[in-house]
């Protein structure tokens, strides 16, 4: 392996900028040549490519976004796009990739290699930690911070006021980010994707907390949680069960997306490219380079993909005993 690509796909994330660094500078440091891919897969189809050096990397390491652009393209899921995909590549004499992106984006990558055979590694990049085969996803650590930081100002209006806030987050089907947020702010309910309580049980505890002597609550809501009712419902819900309260709703939407990543991610990001280049350079191919109980791991990309990022139910019951 002579010449590495490297794109960023799917929702941004905090750290993919370190991550791409990380990827140029190791190539640098091996010798390799290293081929920036703009826009996704959208730019491998389009030939969107720029020679990395590590000075072409300088001063991104804490910024947000991705230099790269990212994208996610409907062509690269049709056979004619691939092949124009994959045809770029070879013109450009790029003998292998590294993708920064989550599930959908590791699905374009292995069906890429199972058709031309195309050497491929992933790093997983999103805010929502729901990727099997590593304990943290890029820039999930700075979206729970950003999250946190957020919610610490609601509660300040939320308590001159008396008043119940509704807060969606981000997360599509996974709750990591709405209960690990939620209890950092100490939320008083944390509605996730993974488990149903019941609306009934949410008015308990909100009845039960006034009664204890609470004047204002945080109620932290994933965007997928099955109540069946989204955070405008909630309020309407609320406001009929328990007129007393003053309710409010906020949508953090895309700033969660946003941000100079945390150090935490910046260390992540940069051991992640590392080993997926030298990964690479040993002929390993369709694996997800992941964090496991902090030592940097491989796991095959369909296991990453297939399996189940699960969340710990146990912060449930830590979130239960919290909000007392
Ligand atoms: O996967 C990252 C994510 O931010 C999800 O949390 C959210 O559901 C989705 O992307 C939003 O996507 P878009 O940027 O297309 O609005």
């Amino acid at each position: 392996i002579k010449k590495i690509g490297v794109l960023t796909s799917g929702g941004d994330s905090p750290g993919m900028n370190a991550a791409i660094r990380s990827v140029v500078r190791t190539c640098a440091f091996h010798n390799i040549e290293c081929i920036g891919i703009y826009r996704g897969y959208q730019g491998m189809i389009e030939g969107d490519f720029k020679e990395m050096g590590p000075r072409s990397v300088n001063n991104i390491v804490n910024k947000g976004g991705t230099i790269l652009k990212s994208a996610r393209s409907k062509e690269f899921m049709s056979p004619e796009g691939r092949k124009k995909a994959h045809d770029n590549l070879v013109k450009a004499e790029i003998d292998a990739f590294v993708v920064i992106g989550g599930d959908g984006s590791f699905t374009g990558a292995l069906v890429f290699n199972k058709e031309f055979d195309f050497p491929v590694i992933g790093i997983p990049g999103t805010i929502d930690n729901d990727i099997f085969g590593t304990s943290h996803t890029l820039g999930y650590d700075t979206a729970l911070n950003t999250v946190v930081e957020v919610i610490d100002k609601i509660r300040d209006t939320a308590s001159s006021h008396n008043r119940l806030f509704f807060v969606e987050v981000m997360g599509r089907d996974a709750g990591h980010i709405a209960l690990n947020a939620g209890i950092g702010a100490g939320a008083e309910e944390i509605l996730i994707p993974e488990e149903d309580l019941g609306l009934e049980r949410l008015v308990e505890s909100l009845e039960k907390s006034k009664l204890t002597g609470k004047s204002s609550s945080i109620v932290v809501v994933a965007e997928g949680d099955k109540t069946g009712k989204n955070v405008f419902e909630l309020k309407e819900y609320v406001e009929e069960h328990m007129p007393e309260y003053d309710v409010r709703v906020s949508v953090l939407g895309h700033m969660q997306r946003g941000g100079s990543p945390s150090c935490f991610d910046r260390v992540l990001a940069s051991r992640l490219g590392v080993k997926a280049v030298e990964s690479l350079l040993e002929n390993k191919t369709n694996f997800m380079v992941g964090l496991i109980n902090d030592k940097v791991a491989l796991t095959p990309l369909e296991q990453a993909i297939k399996g189940h990022c699960e969340v710990d139910k146990e912060l449930l019951r830590v979130s239960d005993i919290m909000s007392i």
